[in-house]
Order: structure tokens, then C-alpha cells, then sequence
């Protein structure tokens, strides 16, 4: 079973959302189709505060729900939703279901615990200036360097979308009009050997 990571990441910062059942701090039509273009008919798995803050359920994609709530993980399947109480369950139950890949998509701490058992991380590099809420607290996801030196990936593709504007589209005020690069990174795991060489 391969379990590949995806996340959007302000580059400047490392944040990559508010901490809680908080919605995205950004809105990126590009990204967000990358996203369905990756996630699409796979299983997903996310953290109880990134699932609360979707609008919805996403289509077409089975969602793995972690939480420590034993209340939850005593709950049925429904609608595309199962509650677990760690990755490799999520993965355990994926494969048994005949899935060859989940996708951890989010928040922080689920990002945090996936990368000793991920093999592929996904990584939207975000430029430019937001205006985050001060109010708020901001949730970090590692930054390449630690991908790199900690987690043992390196970088295998680095793809430049065009630069956009997003004021007219941007219903958000936390991340509008100053972001002006977007690139979709692709980070392999290093074979042991290769880390256990640096
Ligand atoms: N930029 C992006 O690509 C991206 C992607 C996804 C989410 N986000 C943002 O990230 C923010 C949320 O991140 P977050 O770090 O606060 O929360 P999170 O990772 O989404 O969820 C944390 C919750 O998940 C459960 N959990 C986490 N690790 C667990 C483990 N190892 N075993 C069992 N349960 C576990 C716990 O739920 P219980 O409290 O129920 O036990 C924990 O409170 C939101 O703002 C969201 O919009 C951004």
C-alpha cells in the first residue's frame, strides 16, 4: 500500500491553515483542482478538524476520519465515512477494500504523524504575502529542508503554475491579493540505504 501526502503551504511561513475546524486561509482554484486530480476515486485519510471544517463531503472519494474518540470509533461506516484510530488502520482497511494508495490529506498533526510512513508527499508551494488572521492561530506543515534532512524525500518534480491573481475570485479575506506563485512539488522517500549513507 502506497500512502502518499498532499497539503497546500504558504511558503513564506510554513503555515498551511488555521489551527482547528477551520476552513482553508486560502482560495486557489488551480490548487484546488490538482487536488481532485490526485485524490480523485481514492481513499483519503484526515485529521477530526480537517474533515469538520469541509463544506461537504468530497465526491467520489472514500474518507478515513482519525480521532481519538472512542465514541466515534465505536460509530458504523456511512455515507463514505469510517472513523479510525490511526494511519495504518485507515491503510489496513483501504487495501482489504482493494486500494492500492490513500491519500493523507491534512490537517497539521495528521501531516505530522504520516511522513515516517509515507513514500510520496505532494506539496503546493505557495508565494507570496497573506494576510492571515491575527486573531487565529496558524498550523505548520514541515518545510522542505526537513522533508529533505528529517524525512529522508527529495525532490523529484517541481512544476510552475501560471501566475495568477486572486482578487476577483478570493472570498477570503485571510490570503487575497498578494499571492503570486504557485508550484506543485513531487517528493519520493529515499531508499534506506540512501539516507542511512548522508
Ligand atoms: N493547506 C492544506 O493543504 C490543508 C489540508 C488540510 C487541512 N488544512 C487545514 O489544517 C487545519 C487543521 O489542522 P489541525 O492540525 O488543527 O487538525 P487535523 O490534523 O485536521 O485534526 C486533528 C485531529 O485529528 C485527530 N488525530 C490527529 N492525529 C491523530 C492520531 N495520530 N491518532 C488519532 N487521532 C488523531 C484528533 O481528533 P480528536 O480531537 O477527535 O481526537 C485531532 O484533534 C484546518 O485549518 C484545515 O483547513 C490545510
Amino acid at each position: 500500500m502506497k500512502i502518499s501526502i498532499i497539503y497546500a503551504q504558504h511558503a513564506p511561513t510554513g503555515a498551511i491553515g488555521y489551527a482547528g475546524q477551520e476552513a482553508m486561509p486560502w482560495h486557489i482554484p488551480e490548487d484546488f483542482k490538482y487536488f481532485k486530480d490526485k485524490t480523485m476515486g481514492k481513499p483519503m485519510v484526515m485529521g477530526y478538524n480537517t474533515f469538520k471544517s469541509l463544506p461537504r463531503l468530497l465526491p467520489g472519494r472514500f474518507h478515513y476520519v482519525l480521532t481519538r474518540s472512542e465514541e466515534l470509533h465505536a460509530k458504523a461506516m456511512e455515507n463514505g465515512v469510517q472513523f479510525v484510530s490511526s494511519i495504518q488502520q485507515a491503510a489496513d482497511l483501504a487495501k482489504k477494500n482493494g486500494h492500492e494508495e490513500l491519500m493523507v490529506i491534512g490537517g497539521a498533526e495528521v501531516i505530522k504523524a504520516a511522513l515516517p510512513l509515507a513514500n510520496i508527499v505532494y506539496r503546493s508551494k505557495v508565494e507570496g504575502e497573506c494576510f492571515f488572521d491575527e486573531e487565529r492561530s496558524l498550523v505548520y506543515a514541515p518545510q522542505p529542508p526537513a522533508l529533505e534532512s528529517t524525512h529522508g524525500f527529495e525532490i523529484v518534480s517541481s512544476e510552475k503554475s501560471p501566475l495568477y491573481i486572486l482578487n476577483k475570485t478570493s472570498k477570503k479575506p485571510a490570503c487575497h491579493s498578494a499571492i503570486h506563485g504557485l508550484t506543485f512539488e513531487v517528493y519520493l522517500k529515499k531508499p534506506v540505504s540512501d539516507t542511512a549513507a548522508v
